[in-house]
């Protein structure tokens, strides 16, 4: 059983392939009373399980309504929430209803942040459907939508009450998102779980091919991960910025590429490729590790590189950045699988080569 620490209480995290079956004999052992439930999903997860997790629902007492989105990112907008308000007025759903999100991470997040605010906050699950969002986004109580200026500026730490992944759902994901959620399983492996990476280069072909046990066993492994790390720091006050590993770079190629011709996944697979550089430059990364990781992403079908950008406006967003959070750059480098060091001390000059190296055509 994973288990999360949140300053609200703590939630608990189901995976099981077929997991969704149960979902709501889940909520009431959550503590859900309501007779009603609310599912928000996306016009491509919701015809393929929309319907199961109603009459999952069902057979535990809950009459069930289910809104949908448009799938992808430009879902994240106030426009949406908005919509989302309406209909759970018109519903006349009410302080007890749940909201339970299922989808990938845009669904996660903007469903997250209706229930935060709906009626000053509902019950909220997560039943995460992509690998990304099993991994990592249903995890840690962040919720929120994009604003004109950026990503994710607008939000909330509103943990769960419960998360459920079945992770049967991997299963129909395309190709390219589901190597994508692999990114961000690498890189627990690379800062939290070296042995991890011994599975992940023996298994590549079975968790690749959706395998079920295996598909089980990594998902869980990941999700426990990010558990640990968010129970012991849920505001990011400390040791949860090592998750930001390869993101530096990573959201400065999504910003500068207008979030969408390149995933977040492909993203920061380039952006632990630079880490890795600018450590190795600086003398904190063995090239063996920078090496393997590059041996990994290359296994997943991940991207080292993108050819083609501006690496002065890759630079000019990883200042961006730096003016929102109101703080020095931070670096998450490697000085081995599993040891992370943060370094606010990197010349931006040296960044600049990297990042023209990593972007250069
Ligand atoms: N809150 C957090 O801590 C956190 C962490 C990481 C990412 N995020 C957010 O998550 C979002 C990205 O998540 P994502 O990659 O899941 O994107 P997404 O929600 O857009 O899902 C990707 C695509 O896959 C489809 N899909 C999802 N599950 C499917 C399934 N089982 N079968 C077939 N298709 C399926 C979706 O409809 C969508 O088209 C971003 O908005 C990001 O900001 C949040
Ligand atoms: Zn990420």
């Amino acid at each position: 059983m994973i288990s999360v620490e949140a300053r609200s209480g703590r939630y608990e995290v189901h995976c099981r392939w077929g997991a969704l079956d149960e979902l709501g004999g889940l909520l009431r052992g959550a503590g859900i009373v309501s007779a009603d439930a609310v599912v928000v999903t996306d016009d491509v997860v919701g015809p393929l399980c929309a319907a199961r997790a109603v009459s999952a629902l069902a057979r535990a007492g809950f009459e069930a309504r289910v809104h949908t989105v448009a799938a992808g990112e430009s879902s994240k907008g106030l426009r949406t929430v908005e919509a989302a308000y309406d209909r759970l007025l018109s519903w006349r759903a009410e302080r007890t209803t749940p909201l339970i999100a299922l989808g990938g991470g845009v669904v996660g997040d903007l469903a997250g942040f209706v229930a935060a605010t709906y009626l000053r906050g509902v019950p909220f699950v997560q039943a995460p459907t992509s690998l990304l969002a099993m991994v990592d986004a249903s995890i840690g109580g962040k919720v929120g939508i994009d604003h004109a200026r950026g990503k994710n500026l607008i939000g909330a730490f509103y943990p769960p009450a419960l998360v459920v992944q079945d992770t049967s759902l991997v299963a129909s994901l395309p190709p390219r998102a589901l190597r994508e959620g692999f990114a961000e399983v690498i890189k627990h492996g690379l800062i939290l779980d070296p042995p991890m990476l011994d599975v992940l280069e023996r298994d590549a072909g079975r968790l690749l091919a959706v395998d079920p046990e295996r598909t089980t066993e990594i998902v869980a492994r990941n999700a426990a991960l990010k558990a640990h790390v968010v129970s012991a720091d849920e505001r990011e006050g400390g040791r949860r910025i090592i998750l930001n590993y390869g993101h530096t770079i990573g959201h400065a190629i999504e910003a500068v590429t207008g979030y969408g011709a390149i995933r977040h996944g492909e993203a920061i697979s380039a952006g632990m490729m630079a880490a890795a550089a600018i450590g190795e430059r600086i003398g904190v990364t063995p090239p063996s590790v920078a090496e393997r990781q590059r041996s990994l992403f290359e296994r997943y079908g991940l991207p080292l590189r993108h050819p083609g950008l501006d690496a002065d406006a890759v630079c000019e967003a990883i200042a961006f950045d730096k003016k929102v959070s109101g703080k020095r750059v931070r670096w998450i480098l490697l000085e081995a699988p599993g040891h992370p060091v943060v370094r606010d001390d990197v010349p931006p000059e040296l960044v600049r080569d990297v990042v023209r190296a990593v972007v250069a055509a």
